[in-house]
């Protein structure tokens, strides 16, 4: 049954441990193909509204409404012009009277939240300048696909920038008691706030400058340095991240059976190099895949036994 029914996912922290442990595992059971022919979200649709680009999450979410029975429909800023053309709230008392959830890739997570507050269905973060919570559904799938599902102790470095990426793995690591350490240069530490949410739930967390924190890890992970947005930003981010590139020498330094993880897309020649993502320790097609069935079992989860408008 459904663990989360009607309710936002704007956070990990929006979910508790065992729910998190309900989702993990109907995304493992959607993937081995336990849920084919399955349509618990039939008559019920999503819309999927974008400030900003996107492969992986319009077409996840779209072929995941498809596949569970439902439907969603793209709607992109040139269309909606989210707080310009019309006042978010507006937008949250208008959807909501039509379809039965809505995913918002955002610029400002306050926008997010203030959708969530205007409208009563389910509201979905699918990325904002400060969280992306339904990628590390897919990135910690991919983990517990690699290492079982107790991660406690379990080494995750995440190296870069401390954006959204980082922020929202800082929440998993609350979550599920891995070792989270974070490697940035000085001055692109995470969200403070977010580090305060660890410190608040008494999780241990490292932030380090020092590269000397990847040797050993289970997990290395990374991000584009320049997230959409920072454009203008581009040239001194270029300097202060030098030597952060994961090089397919740095993925040699990992435990044995360490794993290199990169939610995509990649900006090739900066964070990261061609030659890591086809390293054998990479797992970053199969973490793309994932999206796709860490992200069924949430629809699941949050629209599952919804009435059907029609
Ligand atoms: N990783 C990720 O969210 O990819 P897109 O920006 O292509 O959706
Ligand atoms: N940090 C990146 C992630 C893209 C999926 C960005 O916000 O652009």
């Amino acid at each position: 049954a459904p663990v989360m029914a009607g309710r936002d996912f704007l956070s990990n922290l929006d979910m508790t441990a065992s729910e998190l442990r309900a989702v993990m595992d109907t995304a493992h059971s959607m993937k081995r193909g336990e849920w084919r022919g399955v349509k618990p979200l039939a008559g019920l649709s999503l819309a999927l509204v974008f400030e900003k680009s996107s492969l992986r999450t319009r077409t996840t979410f779209d072929v995941g409404m498809y596949q569970l029975g439902g439907h969603a429909i793209t709607l992109s800023n040139t269309e909606i012009g989210l707080g310009t053309r019309e006042r978010v709230s507006d937008v949250a008392r208008n959807l909501e009277r039509w379809v039965d959830g809505v995913m918002g890739r955002v610029y400002l997570q306050q926008t997010l939240h203030e959708l969530a507050d205007h409208a009563a269905i389910p509201v979905i973060n699918g990325l904002s300048d400060m969280l992306h919570p339904a990628q590390l559904l897919a990135d910690y799938q991919t983990i517990e696909e690699e290492f079982g599902t107790d991660l406690r102790g379990r080494r995750v470095v995440y190296i870069g920038d401390g954006n959204n990426l980082a922020n929202s793995h800082i929440h998993m690591g609350i979550l599920t008691g891995s070792d989270v350490t974070i490697v940035t240069p000085v001055g692109y530490e995470p969200n403070a706030g977010v580090l305060m949410d660890a410190v608040q739930q008494g999780t241990r967390i490292t932030l380090t400058h020092d590269l000397a924190a990847i040797e050993g890890a289970d997990v290395l992970y990374t991000d584009v340095w320049i997230s959409m947005g920072m454009e203008a930003e581009a040239d001194i981010r270029r300097r202060a991240f030098q030597g952060y590139q994961v090089t397919p020498g740095m993925l040699d330094t990992l435990a044995p059976d360490g794993i290199f993880l990169h939610c995509l897309p990649a900006h090739y020649g900066e964070e990261t190099v061609p030659e890591a993502t086809e390293h054998p320790k990479s797992r970053v097609f199969d973490q793309a895949e994932n999206r796709l069935h860490a992200q069924k079992a949430l629809l699941y989860h949050l629209l599952g036994g919804a009435e059907p408008r029609w």
